[in-house]
Parts: C-alpha cells; structure tokens; sequence
C-alpha cells in the first residue's frame, strides 16, 4: 500500500470512528405501528448495591450486573434503569453525588461501566442511568467550592440566602425532616437543601447550571447511555421571593414537622422550561427521559409530557398508590391516562415505596397478588417499569429495631417512618448462604424467607411467580395486540374483575383479573366491539382452561384469565 493511501485511508477510519461517536447511540427506528424503542421495551430497576455482588465484599457491583445479563435476558427485561452508581459519600446511598461523570468504586470502574453497556448490547438490553438533577452532594466540588466564600463563582450555583429574625429565610421543611435550610458559620448564610442537608439544591435559574448538566447528559449518551431516569424534576425551582409555604396545622408528619402546601418550591413552572432542554439534548441521541414525577392529578401528568418536548415516560404514580385491589380506582386511573396525550408509563414498586405484594396482600395471598397485578401492568397499553425482585415474589424486609436502620430517614422517624432498607434488600439468587448474594455479611439484611423465594428454586416450578413473569413478558413480547394495541375498557361497573380488550388490526386478546378473595363469574358482549365469535383461546391463565366461553367465564379467587378472541 503506498503510504499516501495508508494515510487517506486511516484519515477516512478516524473520521469513521469520530463518526461513530457523535452518532445518536440509539436507533430512532418505529415498528408498524409507530412505536419506538422505549414503547415497546420492558424496563426493570436495579438498585446496584443489592442486585449482584462480583467480589464478596457485601455490597453489589456493575460486574455483578454484568454476571446476570443472560437471566434478564432470559426474563423478557429490555432496559435497565440503574438506581445512581456515581461517586457518592452515600448519605442517601448514591442520590448524593459527588461526580456525575465516574462511577464510584465500590461499584466499579468507568470501564466496567463500558463494558456493562458493550455486554448489554450483544443481550439487546440498553441501560438507563439515574440522573440526580435537583441536588448534588455537599462534598460535589461544586458545593465545595460554593461554600468556600460569598464571592466564589460557584456561589450562585447553589441556593444561597441571609437568614431572617435569627433564623432560616422562611419556613419551608425538608420532606426529609427538619427545616429545608442550613445555616453555614463560615459565611454568615443559609443554603437550601429539600431533602437531607449532605444534598444541597442547584440553582437551575443560574445558566452555567444548566449548561453542566446538559453536558453531563450528552458525555454519557456518547458512552452509549440510551436515557435517564429524571430524579426528584418536582422541585427543581424555589420561588426567588422565598415566600412562606402555608402550613396544614393538625397535621404532623413522621418527623414532627407541620405539613405544609408546598406551593412555592414544588412544581413551579419553570421546571419545563428544564425538561425541554434536557429533551432537546436526548432527543439528538434517541435517548429517552423517565420522569420521577409525583403528580397529584392527570392534568399535572399531562404537563410533564409537554406535548412531547418533555418527558417521553413520566411515571404515573397515581396508578402505582392505589394501594387496593380495587378495580373501579384501577380503571379510573387507567383511564385517565389513556385519556391523555402521552404514552402511559406504569410502575408498582420502586426502591422508595413498599414493595406491591406488601401493600396490596393481606400476607397470605402474596403470589397471588404478584400473579394478578402483573397481569394487569404487563398486558396494559404502554411501558412498565419492573423492580428488581419483583419477578420472583419478593417482599418487603423492614427493620425491627432502630438501631438496625440505614437510610436516615428511617433513624429521624422510627417508628412511624421505618425508611427504605425494607424494599432495598439483597436479590435472592439461591438457597445458599445471604441467598447466594455475598457469603460476608451483606449491606443490609437478607428477607429469610429466600429459601423458598429465590431465583433458582422458582425457575424449577412451573407454577411460580418467576415462571409466570417470564411467560407474561413472552406474551407481551410475542403477541401483536399487546405490543402495539388499544386499550378498551370492559364491564366497566363490575366491581371485582377487571377486563379490558387490547385490539390491533383484528387480533383482539382479552384480559380478566379477578381481584376479589372470591370466586366470580362474567360475561363479555365483545359484538359491540366487532367481535363476533364468543370462544376464547387461552393464552396464560392461573386454571388450567385451553378455551372459555366469554359468555361465561368462572375465575378463581384472584383468578387470572388473558386469551385470544375472534
Ligand atoms: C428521589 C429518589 C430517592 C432519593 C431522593 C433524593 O426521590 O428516588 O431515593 O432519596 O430522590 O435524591
Ligand atoms: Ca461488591
């Protein structure tokens, strides 16, 4: 080869390579019916410290997650939203960062980052990071700088204020306990902080802010990142007045604070202004945006879309806390998403809330519940959002004692607040020892009850929870109606069994969830949905039926019956 043509041809490989860089690391391709990727793919979140622990030293790891590809793969998972892996003091067990752009190293190294994502792509799972917008850690040089004098340049990144008649600016709380303010000795002045005070708040109104966040976005999605879930986006704007919340007196909280109507630092409408830029920076990558959005109504929902400049997923939370079997809230709720512009995203537990078979058991009917309402979130029109362990059953673990607590918020308001450790607890992957997690002593306590609920025992019986994940999330994956159909609401006053149709081109698949401790009985007049035959082929069912009659279908207690109609 002659060396002008080496030299042209490498030239041509290095403008390949940068190429390939600045390329959107995701494919904005839509199937038939115009769905992205993210529409069509089941999430799941791992809580990094108690997913899989590579090197036994208690605590779990990005290899560990790397070890386990083949099993999330094998379960029908098809993005992986990783709970914050960043440097971090963990006060708030990573949601302190301390450097946005590293990953801290009891979880592992950049390059295990690296590799995560290159070993995630040959198992076609994307992985999603924890973006923590609204706050970094107090030991984030950032802060640290901040803190160092009034006229530092980073002073104004972060909410800085004189105080008032001797105390904090105004009367706002931490959701985390005590006042929202911190006084600093050192310059005479508070800073703000909505959650603990090792998380001081970033002022998003100062430009060069905004400018290193959307930064850090882009560095990552050029790492072949493919989204972020959005931490905490509520309450990324103060009301520059600092006016005093009003406060709801007979009400205490868990920590003894007043309650307060958080009007003037929760939801202001600046923060679209923020999700719009955060979208402009995702949308050249085809990455996608989760919102941790805590919405009191639909129309605070709707808003969160932005009529799709904003958040492509926020999640709708209204649905995860109805906190009861109840069909009539479940529909209402179904509903009114569907009723809205944006693509339903749906959630049932998270490392912040109760596990689901905790809160919508009676402690006795767990697998059933776990059967039941994964029916629903699974086969409904738009994307869940699974949690680690929910495939298998798992529960809720709280703390006995006091002195047994980890997340702060559980030491602050023991009893009534007993914190997150409860939900946060080691995968169980086997019956050996800490459940095959670690065989030191683990971060935070095994639920005893792995012996039976773990990955491997479930895997060998057929009628588990495991195996029932698996089979819906094949169905889901597999079955055209469920992937790309509407959602028709059916038999809209019963009270105990939720039905609805997911139709797509004539395919039709029908979905029956008895959510009363009885047995029940229904019948389906499917002619008025132009479907003119009344026997219904089993797709996955909790008895053992090949066909029904719609127009009489039996359902055991908690019965679940999803079949194809014609
Ligand atoms: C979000 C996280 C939660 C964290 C808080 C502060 O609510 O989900 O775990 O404690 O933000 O970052
Ligand atoms: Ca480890």
């Amino acid at each position: 080869m002659t060396r002008r043509l080496t030299i042209f041809l490498s030239a041509l490989l290095l403008a390949g390579s940068m190429f390939a860089q600045n390329n959107p690391s995701q494919s904005n391709a839509v199937d038939e019916a115009g769905h992205q990727w993210w529409q069509n793919a089941v999430f799941y979140e791992i809580y990094p410290r108690s997913f899989a622990d590579s090197n036994n030293d208690g605590i779990g790891d990005l290899n560990g997650i790397d070890q386990h590809l083949d099993y999330l793969r094998w379960l029908g998972v098809d993005a992986v939203w990783i709970s914050p892996m960043f440097p971090s003091p963990q006060v708030d067990f990573g949601y302190d960062v301390s450097d946005y752009e590293n990953v801290d190293p009891k979880y592992g190294t950049l390059a295990d980052m690296d590799k995560l994502v290159a070993d995630g792509k040959s198992h076609d799972i994307k992985f999603i990071l924890d973006f923590v917008v609204n706050h970094t850690s107090d030991k984030h040089p950032w802060f640290i700088e901040s803190e160092s004098s009034r006229n530092n340049p980073k002073r104004d990144w972060y909410i800085w204020r004189d105080g008032k008649n001797g105390g904090p600016p105004n009367n706002w709380t931490s959701t985390f306990g005590g006042s929202a303010w911190k006084f600093d000795p050192k310059t005479n002045q508070y800073y703000y902080h909505f959650f603990y005070a090792e998380q001081p708040d970033l002022n998003w109104r100062n430009p060069a802010v905004a400018d290193a966040m959307y930064g850090t976005e882009a560095w990552w999605y050029k790492r072949g990142i493919a989204g972020f879930r959005l931490d905490a986006v509520d309450t990324l704007f103060e009301d520059p007045e600092l006016k005093d919340n009003p406060v709801i007196d007979h009400k205490q909280n868990a920590f003894g604070d007043i309650e307060q109507k958080r009007i003037y630092n929760d939801k202001l409408p600046e923060v679209h202004d923020v999700l719009k830029g955060l979208r402009k920076v995702a949308d050249q990558y085809n990455a996608v945006l989760i919102g941790e959005t805590w919405t009191d109504n639909i129309k605070e929902l709707e808003e969160y879309y932005g009529g799709g400049k904003e958040i492509q997923m926020p999640m709708d939370f209204m649905v995860t806390m109805v906190n009861k079997l109840s069909p009539p809230e479940f529909r209402k709720r179904i509903g009114a998403v569907e009723a809205s512009s944006g693509w339903p995203v749906f959630v049932l537990s998270n490392h912040d809330i109760v596990r689901y078979v905790d809160r919508y058991g009676n402690g006795t009917n767990k697998d059933q519940v776990a059967k039941l309402l994964s029916a629903m979130y699974l086969t409904l029109r738009g994307t869940p959002i699974m949690y680690y362990g929910e495939e298998i059953g798992m529960e809720n673990n709280d703390p006995k004692r006091r002195e047994d607590v980890q997340d702060p918020i559980g030491r602050r308001g023991w009893p009534k607040e007993k914190g997150r450790d409860g939900e946060r607890t080691p995968m169980q992957w086997n019956t050996s020892t800490n459940a095959g997690f670690c065989t030191v002593k683990p971060w935070n306590a095994v639920d005893p009850k792995y012996k039976t609920y773990n990955v491997e025992t479930e895997k060998a019986d057929p009628n588990s929870v495991l195996n029932w994940y698996h089979h819906v999330l094949e169905l889901r994956h597999t079955n055209r109606a469920l992937l790309d159909g509407d959602y028709v609401a059916l038999n809209e006053s019963d009270a105990n069994v939720l039905s609805y149709l997911r139709s797509y081109k004539g395919q039709n698949v029908l979905v029956v969830l008895n959510m009363s401790s009885s047995p029940q009985k229904t019948k389906f007049d499917l002619a008025s949905h132009g479907i003119k035959g009344t026997t219904g082929s089993t797709l996955l069912s909790t008895a053992k039926a090949n066909q029904v009659d719609v127009n009489d279908i039996s359902l055991e207690p908690y019965g679940v019956w999803i079949g194809e109609v014609k």
